[in-house]
């Protein structure tokens, strides 16, 4: 039985891979950077190089390879001898990570001037590029600026505050002497229990390439030797996000068809948007781990996409292909087959195995030495184009841009436009929210005192969850509401912790509920990263849900906050809350911006990025298949189930209202590489000035491939003063109405196409 099994398995593996090889848009295998196109200066000091010398161009290594202590440093001391051993015996060129924690920018500078100072008495004084986890502002910087997490700036819908959000990261990344920068996620958040749900920027494949190009468009586009900029890396390269089990770095199993549809298109954008390094996904897809598969590496990422940057690995996913993903036989083998698909650069992170291992594989012929060029070219093309050798220090004028006041602006106005108002139910006539500053307020659940929530992961440490390594400034949701209405107006019972297993105080809440008028409860996910984050239940924990419970027991009017990574479901409690507001991870300035919003100082505009589930055995995407909403409950009667989210993908409620009106299109009938215009008027007919995100759908009414219910094509966000309208426009051509099709191109089909932008819609026709 095992036999057979094994062999469907392998007939089904060589299918994939024959299917793959011929499919796609383009079939070019150019994967080489040809002698002509290489700088002179790379190919010049390739020629001097030794091959010891190329393979630790290729090695990095994590920082406490080479500290007094390793992980137990107390201080990030750098050990001499270890320091010696990394760059004179194994001549690495890349140095990873922050340890043991957050460092300030002066020790950041003086521990690069270190690693520099070795690196550059070497043979041919070649600078180490050190490459960090700058994620939603500078992770491992003291009193770096926070941004909201990429699931919170998706919810903004505003390109440009992402953009320059970005730009201040690489300030103060660049400020703390390094270049590299391992973001953005460009991962897909179609499955909620993954724990790195918060990184993504949702569930869309157009609103994450919108939102990954502006983040490595402002990491970039001063120019890598500007001390404004650093060199981006997309990640997770390809189909890291959706593991059957939902667990971090399982087993996905995707197809072709919608690896393509889904996955794909933001890692195109972003190689078209100039991205200069990539790393690749830890997992495995249909049971070949990425870090093996020449064809996605080569064929698709080089080939296809023309990707000439760097690719490096995820933490130790070379030598998982032997100890982990069980494809190699030994840990040499695990070298070649990476090597083999196309890999430039090893995560190794704690050893030295994959130098040794890679040097035994071209002594011994089986990895030719010109291989091992193509990767060294573009490690050292990268180190010209970020300066490196002209500087290899942290630059004083970068210092200068660390830390400035109008980061703290720009953390807060993105905080703002992230935060997603939900309901809003009337109480005495009147919606609930914003509440009078006047009011008073109890404040409970174990989001309200704690700023860990409000960051997340990636916070001055990997997980994010030590409140000793904030900035002591940094305010959590009560003193953020005291600050705003005083004192005498609010009362706290703010848990000091998420506590695990342990019931929170219901009845001290029941008790201080009645002298106050409202109770704002604050409840979500603490922070956490990766593997740690993986969770069983998507159900947020009973202990909270109980809380909630005795909250809406006492009568008065409740206004829940969520603090959450992820949507978790709440379903049973929604009903008895007056108020929701979605705060996300929202960083630095997260607690401000609540307050802001709760209190109406702040007209909230953030729209949903994903499909808030109701259940948890319906967890569906906006775009769902028309079939997918229909079950035969006895058979032969129909019934509609399907998408019913607790809350739909571009859900978001204002305190103004809008209206749509004047939905036309430029021409009814559109051929070829016809433009089309569509413009549709938008008013604000409420009394509150506010802005609205306006989102434009097409729904391909028959197609080849089952069409999706709609697709996001479109999107911007306007300002309207109280009674203002607006006439919208928006440009489509045919590569908007486009998909995958069986041949595994992307083709758009000839017919009806509806355009939908809110309740507004009109039909027209695509000839080729
Ligand atoms: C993560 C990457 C990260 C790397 C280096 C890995 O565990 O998957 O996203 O860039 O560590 O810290």
């Amino acid at each position: 039985m095992k036999k057979i099994t094994l062999v469907i398995y392998a007939a089904a593996l060589v299918l994939f891979f024959s299917c793959s090889k011929q499919g796609g848009d383009n079939n070019s295998t150019t994967t080489t950077v040809s002698s002509k196109e290489m700088d002179p200066r790379v190919k010049d000091l390739l020629a001097k190089m030794s091959i010891e010398e190329k393979i630790g161009q290729m090695t990095q290594v994590n920082l406490n390879v080479i500290l007094v202590g390793g992980y137990g440093s107390k201080d990030g001391s750098i050990d001499p001898a270890l320091l010696d051993t990394a760059i004179m015996k194994y001549k690495v060129g890349s140095i990873l990570n922050a340890v043991p924690g957050a460092h300030t920018v002066q020790k950041w500078n003086s521990l690069i001037k270190e690693i520099q100072d070795k690196a550059l008495t070497t043979p041919n004084k070649i600078p180490v590029l050190y490459g960090i986890d700058a994620i939603h502002g500078v992770t491992f910087t003291q009193e770096s600026t926070l941004f909201p997490h990429n699931i919170a700036e998706a919810a903004t819908r505003n390109i440009e505050i992402v953009k320059a959000g970005a730009k201040v990261t690489a300030k103060e990344t660049r400020a703390s002497g390094i270049r590299w920068n391992f973001d953005p996620v460009l991962d897909i958040a179609r499955q909620p229990l993954w724990a790195r749900f918060p990184e993504t920027f949702g569930e869309d494949p157009y609103l994450i390439t919108q939102m990954g190009v502006a983040t490595i468009t402002g990491y970039e586009e001063d120019g890598l030797n500007k001390v404004t900029a650093v060199a981006s890396c997309m990640k997770h390269f390809i189909g890291y996000s959706n593991p059957a089990s939902g667990k971090d770095r399982t087993p996905a199993y995707i197809s072709e068809i919608q690896l393509r549809e889904y996955y794909l298109p933001q890692f195109k954008a972003a190689v078209a948007a100039g991205a200069s390094t990539v790393m690749i996904n830890s997992g495995e897809i249909n049971g070949i781990p990425v870090h093996s598969s020449k064809y996605l590496l080569t064929d698709v990422l080089r080939g296809e996409l023309g990707f000439k940057g760097v690719i490096v690995s995820d933490w130790e996913d070379v030598i998982r292909l032997h100890t982990r993903h069980k494809i190699a036989n030994t840990p040499k083998e695990a070298v070649r087959m990476a090597i083999e698909a196309g890999l430039d650069m090893s995560m190794v992170p704690h050893d030295y195995s994959f130098y040794t291992l890679l040097l035994q594989l071209v002594k011994e012929g089986t990895i030719s030495e010109k291989r091992i060029d193509e990767s060294v070219a573009r490690i050292l093309d990268l180190k010209y184009k970020t300066g490196l050798f002209d500087n290899a220090y942290g630059e004083e004028e970068a210092k200068k841009n660390f830390g400035l006041p109008e980061y703290k602006v720009l953390a807060l106005e993105a905080a703002r436009e992230a935060m997603t108002l939900l309901k809003n139910d009337s109480v005495k006539g009147a919606p609930v929210l914003p509440l009078s500053k006047t009011a008073k307020v109890l404040i409970a659940g174990p989001a309200a005192s704690s700023v860990t929530a409000l960051n997340g992961c990636w916070s001055y440490s990997w997980q994010g969850d030590d409140a000793s390594r904030y900035p002591s400034s940094y305010k959590n949701i009560v003193q953020s509401i005291t600050d705003k209405i005083g004192e005498k107006n609010v009362v706290s019972i703010a848990e000091p912790f998420y506590k695990n297993g342990e019931k929170y105080d219901a009845a001290a809440l029941t008790a201080k509920a009645r002298a106050v008028d409202y109770i704002i409860l604050c409840l979500g996910e603490n922070a956490y990263a990766e593997t740690p984050g993986s969770i069983f239940d998507l159900t947020l924990d009973k202990n909270q849900l109980e809380l909630a419970k005795a909250a809406i027991a006492t009568n008065k009017p409740v206004i829940l906050v969520l603090v959450e990574g992820r949507p978790r479901v709440i379903r049973e409690i929604v009903g008895g809350m007056k108020g929701v507001l979605q705060a996300y991870w929202p960083g630095s300035q997260g607690g401000a911006a609540i307050a802001d919003v709760l209190f109406g100082d702040y007209n909230p505009n953030g729209i949903l990025p994903y499909s808030y589930p109701a259940y948890t055995g319906m967890v569906m995407t906006y775009d769902y298949k028309f079939s997918e909403i229909e079950e035969e409950l006895i058979p032969g009667t129909f019934g509609m189930t399907g998408y019913r989210p607790q809350w739909p993908f571009g859900f978001g409620l204002s305190y103004t209202t809008f209206s749509y009106s004047n939905l036309k299109l430029g021409k009814d009938t559109i051929a070829g590489d016809d433009k089309l215009s569509v413009t549709v008027d938008v008013k604000n007919t409420g009394a509150k000035d506010g802005k609205v995100a306006v989102e434009l759908y097409t729904k391909d009414l028959y197609a080849s491939i089952t069409p999706c219910q709609k697709r996001l094509r479109k999107f911007t966000k306007i300002a309207l003063k109280a009674g203002e309208s607006k006439t919208v426009s928006f440009e489509l051509t045919k590569e908007d109405l486009a998909f995958v099709n069986a041949d595994l191109k992307t083709v758009t089909e000839e017919g009806e196409f509806e355009v939908i932008i809110e309740n507004q819609k009109v039909l027209f026709t695509y000839k080729k």
